[in-house]
């Protein structure tokens, strides 16, 4: 595969980043194409850990170009707070991603406040209103964001505009001037970076260029196959590239599904395969799993199938990679979810209504643990059997070859079982 998508098959934080950044070293270009700095991952450059959140995983690499796409919502602030860490890296800026403006976050945080018992859990990045914003066609493009004519007048408007609703949900109004002269500096840094990246993805194509995808968040969070209304604003699927990025969908070549070993959750919203108590603390604290970006603890599950085959067929999957394989080491017994019990009949899909989701009851198989420390193994012969066991009965329920598995956050614990990058 030349051109192909990294995709998070559950709700996010599957381990995108370690997955995007081992592969982008044979990558000529890394593009994000959705969501804005509500996702998150850590990575370690100058021996120092760093959480990215808009950057894209190949800005570390000066050789690499990385593109944020038209489909991304961007805060000038973040993402010059970011590029502040990073030295010698070859950037581009879509001229149609809209911008995050601090009113965003402000309807952000007031719109979840006010929801009492049926809020969403955002992140309060302003990611919602940004996209709404988008979809009313009141949002502001990057083209405008950085015009020095044009952006003075857009954003009085706009100021004007969301002080009136900030006022029903009883937000002090924002200072326009505030703003105004905060934003135009951030203009200014931005300004050299923006293109028209559709342009360039398709004389890369055309070049011949390696080109990784990487999406934010997972598949049960896309705005349209997720668990609606618990979802992000975008899509994180690998249909959305096309779109998202302005090239033609016969373009991209295949998807690589990241699946943790077991499954987590951060924000509200069902989640079958949800486990309690005991195991569920140890597979938190073993697998650190708390946001990177919120800090929040992230609810646990065993790995659920039905999610696994919904995420390959709305999405398309050609391969996973399943992470953190050594966090389970220990689990006498591991369960994996096949379905679902909904008002007393079998069902091997996600229904549409979140009621009824929330009425699943899990289906599961028991297949025997491992008690091997396994984060030093280098091949996947050197698994212990059970663990071979685990990842066959995956790939068979699920019907996706598994490429790469990963047994710990260093680039030598991403073990490729087939080499799938660059491949004829
Ligand atoms: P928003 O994207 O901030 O609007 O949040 C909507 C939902 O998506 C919430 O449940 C968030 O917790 C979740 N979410 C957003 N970004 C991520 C991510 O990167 N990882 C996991 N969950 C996320």
């Amino acid at each position: 595969m030349k051109r192909f998508v990294i995709v998070g098959t559950q709700w996010g934080d599957e381990g995108k980043g370690k997955i995007t950044d081992f592969l982008a070293q044979k990558a000529d270009v890394v593009v994000r194409f959705q969501g804005g700095n509500n996702a998150g991952h850590t990575v370690v450059f100058n021996n120092k850990k760093h959480s990215l959140h808009l950057l894209p995983s190949g800005i570390l690499n000066p050789n690499i170009m990385n593109v944020l796409a038209n489909g991304m919502v961007i805060n000038p602030k973040a993402l010059i707070e970011e590029l502040e860490k990073v030295k010698n890296f070859k950037l581009m800026i879509s001229d149609r991603a809209h911008v995050v403006l601090p009113y965003h976050l402000e309807l952000d945080k007031a719109g979840e406040n006010s929801k009492g018992g049926k809020k969403i859990g955002t992140t309060h990045k302003g990611i919602g209103p940004t996209y709404t914003d988008k979809a009313s066609r009141i949002g502001m493009r990057m083209s405008t964001f950085i015009s020095k004519s044009l952006m003075p007048k857009a954003l009085l408007d706009l100021i004007n505009k969301k002080n009136q609703e900030l006022k029903e949900f009883k937000v002090k109004p924002l200072s326009y001037k505030k703003i105004l002269k905060e934003y135009q500096n951030y203009a200014n840094i931005i300004r050299q970076y923006v293109k028209d990246t559709s342009i360039y993805l398709n004389q890369a194509i055309e070049d011949d260029l390696i080109i990784l995808f990487e999406g934010a968040q997972g598949v049960m969070l896309c705005l349209d196959h997720g668990t609606y209304p618990y979802v992000t604003s975008s899509s994180p699927s690998a249909a959305s590239v096309p779109l998202n990025t302005g090239i033609a969908p016969w373009l991209v070549d295949g998807a690589i599904g990241v699946t943790k070993a077991y499954t987590t959750r951060v924000g509200e919203g069902p989640m079958p395969s949800e486990i309690k108590g005991e195991l569920a603390d140890r597979i938190r604290k073993v697998g650190n799993e708390f946001g990177t970006t919120t800090g929040r603890p992230r609810r646990i599950g065993w790995l659920d199938t039905v999610i696994l085959k919904h995420t390959k067929r709305v999405s398309g999957l050609t391969y996973l990679a399943v992470t953190l394989l050594d966090v389970l080491t220990g689990i006498e017994r591991i369960k994996i979810v096949t379905g679902y019990k909904l008002n007393g009949k079998i069902i091997d899909s996600i229904p549409a209504e979140i009621e009824d989701l929330k009425k699943c009851i899990p289906i599961t198989i028991e297949t025997p643990g491992w008690q091997e420390d396994i984060t030093k193994v280098s091949s996947y012969k050197e698994l212990p059997e059970q663990a071979k066991t685990y990842l066959k009965l995956i790939e068979s329920i699920v019907g996706v070859p598994i490429s790469m598995f990963s047994v710990g956050p260093d680039r030598n614990q991403t073990i490729v079982i087939k080499n799938m990058v660059g491949e004829a």
